[in-house]
């Protein structure tokens, strides 16, 4: 009986369409399936969307839709992308799925009866893009999100709470049990300390919100929706819909999730499940970011970061191997469309495609296509030694889910081979009768590597992996090896190779770069022709007017970034130091999720320069910096100028 797997991608939120980011994530969880598939484990990858909520009710509002019917587009669309970029998941889950209310009564009624949920009333400042309550509760003191920076709103309504005061120590004992239970161990420490500093109880109800789960026993609340959507992985693999599948694959394996999310899997969730006697997932690992470059990539390369026209113009497969070849997982990465462009060029035309065209040619031409038997040529023991370490080392590094280093390890294996053949200059030796052993010795060492590096390469781009294997004269398919058992053999000799079409054909930058404007064109002309019924800034979504007076009280000034640099512990902010002129400050801005702190250095930016400076994540910040916020997803964007404008100028 193998080993259950189970692994899960966030829930996605449904008020946009989906992001490279989430992208991501759902790649690399299903890199990690693959592999375990291959590693003879039973499998199961669950992935969703969490549709309930504010943001969403917000959202299909300003549409002019009713939330079921945006939930139902976009969870549409999640699934025709994970089609697309070849992602094999077992399970979805929508959170408007007909049996997932059940679960989440199931965990609020376990907690209940545990003595963990009683009635109160809430009261705070609450942060509609995040879903997430900010801590301070002073009414007349409005406080930005603490982790994205963007204003919050003003709660104050009946509500259900759960004890989350009461699971501090049981946090910190069950981290402390647990070290591969929070991952990457720096975001650990993070955790820990977070929860070191107290945790106060958590709503987990609203009666002013409308688009949610009615509360069994007081329909009047609808749940709060991360308590809903957390509860997605337990519905999603059964819980209350089937008994035996539950049984079996909870607790997940791993949660994987971007590090924006990972407070919410790390204290809140185990905090629920313990509350309810549910066992707790094994591992929440917490990756890092995709990071757009700057502001002076042209408008339309800025915003190549939908996932659908990345797949119409470089393939999934290229995709697939930049995103985990490129990022190191847990660490943030530049997205840079000419680094893919690299990385394919490179990579897979330069090194892998030119190792199997060259290698096939030869077996055609020198064995009439049928692959020799071993002989002996220079460097064969090297050849296999190494085989035999990148095997370990790829596995290794996969066990311990990092792709790029694994994929690194065969890129070793394909180098050395390609340096191989060189050295041995087959060309040369089969003019000569003698030295066919040798011959035959490299074109096996060579066909030989391929074997193995299809099979290792197959978590992550299998359609190029499956044509390897068959190109190479093998049948079956290549995901039917297990990585277990997969070494140094002799299989392929008397294997009569396919060859076939190259693998990679040149890519060139210039044509991709204007497939990809006109492509982002049409993307553009067609999410704004609704836009036109359902006009972005209808009336009611204004502020209330204000006098001239009023304006004038907001000084609004030029000023140049000095410094920038993250702010620890929350993901969506920079700590900047600007020149204003007159004096230099400290300011922070929720806008690390578009900057890249280097790029900002030396950049005129407009500062709200006599707003009350305030305290976030315990540094002040001294004025605030002024931005449009674009798409659903609420992107920064700096405010700038044309024209050269000196520190200190007012804005009037
Ligand atoms: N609905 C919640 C998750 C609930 S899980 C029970 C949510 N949804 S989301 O649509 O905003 O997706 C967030 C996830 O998208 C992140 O955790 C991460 O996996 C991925 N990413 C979004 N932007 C990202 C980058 N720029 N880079 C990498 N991944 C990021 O939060």
């Amino acid at each position: 009986m193998s080993k259950p797997f189970f692994i899960t991608t966030p829930l996605y939120y449904v008020n946009a369409p989906p992001h490279l980011g989430g992208a991501y994530t759902t790649l690399a969880a299903d890199t990690i399936a693959r592999y375990k598939r291959m590693m003879g484990f039973d499998v199961k990858l669950l992935s969703g969307t969490d549709e309930h909520g504010q943001k969403i009710e917000r959202e299909a509002k300003r549409q002019g839709i009713a939330p079921q019917r945006l939930a139902d587009s976009v969870a549409d669309q999640y699934r025709d992308l994970w089609k697309r970029l070849g992602v094999e998941y077992d399970e979805f889950i929508r959170t408007t799925d007909a049996h997932h209310p059940t679960a989440v009564i199931e965990l609020y009624s376990r907690a209940k009866a545990n003595g963990f949920i009683y009635k109160g009333s809430y009261s705070g400042w609450y942060c509609v893009s995040c879903e997430s309550y900010a801590p301070e509760t002073d009414p007349d003191k409005p406080v930005p999100c603490p982790d994205c920076g963007r204003p919050t709103e003003w709660f104050s309504e009946e509500s259900y709470f759960f004890k989350l005061s009461a699971f501090q120590d049981r946090l910190l004992e069950f981290y402390e049990k647990n070290p591969t239970f929070i991952r990457p161990e720096t975001r650990r420490n993070e955790i820990a300390s977070f929860v070191k500093g107290g945790l106060k109880d958590l709503s987990i109800s609203r009666v002013t919100l409308k688009w949610g789960i009615p509360l069994p026993d007081d329909p009047a609340h609808v749940f709060y929706v991360w308590f809903d959507a957390l509860t997605g992985y337990l519905s999603g693999i059964g819980l209350k819909s089937d008994d035996a599948k539950f049984a079996k694959y909870w607790p997940a394996d791993i949660h994987l999730v971007g590090k924006d999310i990972l407070r919410f899997h790390t204290v809140y969730w185990p905090a629920f499940l313990l509350a309810a006697g549910l066992e707790v997932p094994k591992t929440v690992f917490g990756h890092g970011w995709w990071l757009s470059k700057d502001a002076k990539m042209s408008k339309s390369r800025g915003n190549v970061v939908d996932p659908f026209v990345l797949n119409e113009v470089f393939g999934s497969e290229l995709l697939r191997y930049y995103l985990l070849r490129e990022m190191v997982f847990g660490q943030d990465c530049n997205f840079a469309l000419e680094a893919i462009i690299q990385r394919y060029n490179s990579d897979l035309a330069n090194d892998l495609g030119n190792l199997l065209s060259r290698t096939l040619a030869m077996i055609s031409k020198y064995r009439a296509g049928r692959v020799p038997s071993p002989g002996e040529a220079n460097g064969d023991a090297q050849v296999r030694e190494l085989a035999a370490r990148v095997l370990e080392n790829y596995r290794n590094n996969f066990d311990d889910y990092n792709f790029s280093r694994g994929l690194e390890n065969v890129w070793e294996l394909i180098s050395r081979v390609n340096k191989y053949i060189v050295e041995n200059e087959p060309w040369a030796i089969a003019e000569k009768p003698n030295e066919a052993k040798k011959l035959d010795s490299v074109l096996f060492h060579a066909a030989e590597s391929l074997r193995l590096i299809a099979a290792l390469v197959a978590p992550v781009i299998p359609k190029t992996a499956q044509n390897l294997w068959e190109q190479l004269g093998l049948d079956g398919k290549v995901t039917s090896v297990r990585l277990t058992e997969l070494h140094w053999s002799e299989e392929l000799a008397g294997k009569t190779v396919r060859g076939g079409a190259s693998l990679f054909p040149r890519l060139d930058a210039k044509e991709v770069f204007k497939k990809i404007d006109s492509l982002m064109e049409q993307a553009e002309n067609k999410t704004e022709a609704p836009a036109a019924e359902a006009p972005v800034t209808k009336a009611g979504d204004l502020a209330a007017q204000i006098t001239i007076d009023d304006f004038a009280k907001v000084d609004l000034r030029v000023a140049t970034v000095l410094e920038a640099e993250r702010v620890k512990g929350a993901d969506k902010l920079l700590r900047l130091v600007v020149d204003l002129g007159f004096e230099k400050r400290q300011v922070l801005a929720g806008i690390a999720s578009a900057y890249q702190p280097e790029s900002l250095i030396g950049r005129k930016v407009v500062v709200v320069a006599n707003l009350q400076p305030r305290k976030l994540r315990g540094l002040e910040s001294n004025g605030m910096i002024v931005a449009a916020s674009i798409g659903p997803g609420d992107k920064p964007v700096l405010v700038g100028f044309h024209e050269d404008v000196d520190n200190g100028a007012r804005l009037k």
